[in-house]
């Protein structure tokens, strides 16, 4: 079909999160809308050119005109489109806040943990039906992928100004908080997560980032630092107004990174250098209980 044709070789997606509903320094080709057993997803799935010729997917977590809070996304819906048109990496953006001094906003993280305090009310599994699965979750972002983002920004900022012309920094390694919201935390809350050794706050990294596991894909959050949330008292607490005020330089340096980082990944890809994703591929099979 003409659909097949626009995703032949999308080996790579990118979901976009607050501040990142299109990546519009790059060449559109065209857009789907799959269908799943799981519903629609968020928005249209826009498949994209790089400069260099690599073809990318590109899908708005809350719908490009942002009407999906984060309690809403369709995550299995958007997780299964991406599977279905061959997807193996998702590099997913997030805003963040920061629950830590040296994070500063602007600043970008790559974190490596997460704590869950999501409520149960998001579906979170395709394991259901029946179908029971129980998948490995103890490293939920893929190291690879962070490897390769953390050298692209390195190289960037070698080569002179920074991603941005800003210098923006990049902090690895973080745990990151997925609170359930709309509401932003209490103080009492945020000091709590801090005291939990947790390091940026959001409210979409689950169950997205399970259910790419249990659909083996490889997956790696940037989070994009907004605000200082609500714990330092010398600042203003979290607000909507202060968060947007940031997001738009945000975008500007995701767009940036992902002109450097897909062709790293895409190399990466072609000579089977990300390890993790190649022990991911096939494993789920031995996760499910017959
Ligand atoms: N996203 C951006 N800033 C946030 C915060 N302070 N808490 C939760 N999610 C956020």
């Amino acid at each position: 079909s003409a659909d097949a044709e626009l995703y032949k070789d999308v080996r790579i997606a990118v979901i976009g999160g607050s501040g990142l509903y299109n990546l519009d320094n790059l060449h559109v080709l065209g857009e789907i809308r799959p269908k799943t057993p799981w519903g629609e997803p968020s928005d249209a799935i826009v498949i994209s050119k790089t400069p260099d010729g690599h073809k990318i997917a590109f899908l708005a977590r809350h719908g490009r005109g942002h009407y999906l809070n984060p309690s809403e996304v369709p995550a299995r819906a958007n997780i299964a489109a991406l599977k279905h048109i061959g997807v193996e990496v998702i590099l997913a953006f997030s805003a963040v806040g920061s629950l830590q001094q040296e994070i500063a906003p602007r600043d970008f993280v790559v974190p490596s943990q997460i704590i869950d305090r999501t409520k149960g009310v998001r579906e979170s599994t395709f394991f259901d039906n029946g179908v029971t699965g129980h998948v490995g979750f103890a490293d939920p972002f893929d190291s690879d992928l962070a490897n390769l983002i953390i050298t692209v920004a390195a190289a960037a900022a070698a080569q002179g100004q920074g991603l941005g012309g800003r210098g923006v920094k990049f902090h690895k390694d973080k745990t990151l908080i997925c609170m359930e919201g709309p509401a932003f935390s209490t103080r009492a809350e945020s000091k709590m997560y801090r005291s939990w050794g947790a390091d940026v706050i959001n409210m979409s990294v689950l169950p997205e980032a399970k259910l790419a596991r249990e659909a083996e894909i490889a997956y790696q959050m940037v989070c994009m630092s907004t605000d200082y949330d609500c714990w330092k008292v010398e600042e203003e607490a979290v607000n909507v107004e202060a968060v947007i005020a940031n997001l738009g330089a945000n975008s500007d340096t995701a767009k940036r990174l992902l002109l450097a980082l897909i062709p790293a990944v895409t190399a990466a890809l072609h000579a089977n250098e990300l390890k993790n994703l190649a022990a991911l591929k096939g494993a789920n099979k031995w996760a499910v209980i017959t």
